[in-house]
């Protein structure tokens, strides 16, 4: 506390009573300073789909340290795992490197200005891409406005931003198209989750972006941060199969090192090649340590293990467990919940109405859910403070302990919430 404010990192913070420094973590578990050990459903916000120090990927990464750890230029790990997402992701003709997320969705952006010569961007409410200033824009209002008006989600954006960015119902294909068809003359891009949060896309609803957007020739962007090698290997583009024009991808490519990736149509990523230096063309993105080769290993050890035969089945069965077994554990407690999401992310709302888009989350009981999240850290089990991750980490052994956890931590949470 007295050296970081609020004594926390900012993505995350436990109830403070409750708050725990890591030791150390391997597989599926945590272990905190006082040697109490935690089944993680955090996994580092999701990058470790095959749990904390996976050998292959500790042993990718001892052997790029001893060849030294950041170069500035481009190394065999990088282009190995260039051409890799290319050949894996369905919209990547070409790729470049950053090193968070959140540079990803900004350069992305940055990238359709300069390809539609257009400012305004439209995203969807509850959306999330990060924490740049076009990205925090409705992503958790309180009060949500009548679309398209944003909500700044942080002080410090200049309100200028707001200006340019248009908010959308995500689930809603004719607001959503007759908002593009209204604005489409001046929109450089229309970015989402193609899995919002904890929200699967509705029947129809991306093939419809889709079509509205390849129509009008607007840039389609989706944000895989989360879904890019979770949901397959191709990521949600392939698991829904719609293809956009460009991605953002980030956590689990960089195999729990800070390194992401634009990804996207060769006409549109031919901004960023330096021959256009000094016309009005080209877009200006690069970063000390992107493409940095310590974390290219580690994702490509990865993706060489999610590459193994049956890996999405097995990642698919151990989430649907844990998942299925937190709605039966509800059920079972008589506590009115909805378990939104899909096997490898998902997460529980407390209330009766089905989850379809962010102003359905509002109605959720929060107050529950905090005190579930507690009586799960008290148990031994921690998640993230809006969802669970799983991994192929995860064995019987702690899906059966977490599904034992689910109905005292139920239990308790109803109590305290009463
Ligand atoms: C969908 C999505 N986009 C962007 C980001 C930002 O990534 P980073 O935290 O690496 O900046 C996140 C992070 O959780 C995310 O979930």
């Amino acid at each position: 506390m007295r050296v970081l404010p609020g004594g926390v990192l900012g993505g995350y913070y436990a109830p403070q009573e409750l708050a725990f420094i890591v030791r150390e973590a391997r597989g599926p578990r945590l272990v905190d300073f006082s040697g109490r050990e935690y089944v993680d459903y955090i996994l580092g916000s999701g990058p470790l789909v095959l749990g904390h120090a996976h050998p292959a990927v500790v042993a990718a990464v001892e052997e790029q340290l001893r060849k030294g750890t950041t170069y500035f230029q481009l190394s065999e790990p990088t282009l190995a795992l260039a051409e890799e997402i290319c050949r894996a992701v369905p919209c990547a003709e070409q790729v470049r490197f950053c090193s968070t997320g959140t540079e990803a969705t900004f350069f992305a952006l940055r990238l359709c200005r300069a390809y539609r010569k257009k400012d305004k961007i439209l995203k969807f409410e509850g959306g999330f891409h990060g924490t740049h200033d076009y990205s925090l824009m409705s992503v958790g209002p309180r009060a949500p406005k009548a679309f398209p008006a944003p909500t700044p989600d942080s002080a410090g954006i200049p309100h200028a931003i707001q200006d340019e960015v248009l908010i959308a119902p995500f689930n809603d294909l004719s607001e959503t198209e007759a908002m593009i068809e209204a604005h489409h003359q001046n929109l450089a891009a229309v970015i989402m989750e193609p899995f919002q949060r904890l929200i699967p896309p509705a029947e129809g609803f991306l093939e419809g972006v889709r079509a509205v957007t390849r129509r009008h020739d607007v840039p389609l962007v989706f944000d895989e941060i989360v879904t890019g090698f979770r949901f397959a290997y191709g990521g949600a583009q392939e698991y829904y199969g719609v293809v956009p024009d460009v991605v953002a991808l980030g956590k689990v490519v960089g195999g729990g090192f800070p390194l992401s990736a634009v990804g996207g149509r060769r006409d549109i990523m031919r901004h960023l090649a330096p021959d256009l230096d000094g016309t009005p063309e080209f877009v200006a993105q690069a970063g000390t340590l992107n493409g940095n080769p310590i974390a290219a290993a580690a994702g490509l050890a990865t993706l060489g293990e999610l590459k193994k035969p049956g890996a999405y089945a097995r990642l698919f069965d151990t989430g649907r467990r844990v998942k299925d077994g937190l709605a039966a554990a509800a059920t079972r407690a008589g506590i009115p919940a909805q378990v939104a999401g899909e096997a490898p992310v998902f997460e529980i709302y407390f209330t009766d109405r089905p989850i379809t888009d962010y102003r359905a989350t509002l109605a959720a009981d929060a107050g529950r859910h905090a005190a579930f999240t507690r009586a799960l850290i008290e148990r031994g089990v921690v998640k993230a403070a809006q969802k669970f991750y799983v991994s192929l980490a995860h064995g019987e052994r702690e899906v059966q302990h977490t599904i034992e956890t689910f109905a005292a931590a139920l239990h308790a949470a109803a109590e305290a919430t009463l």
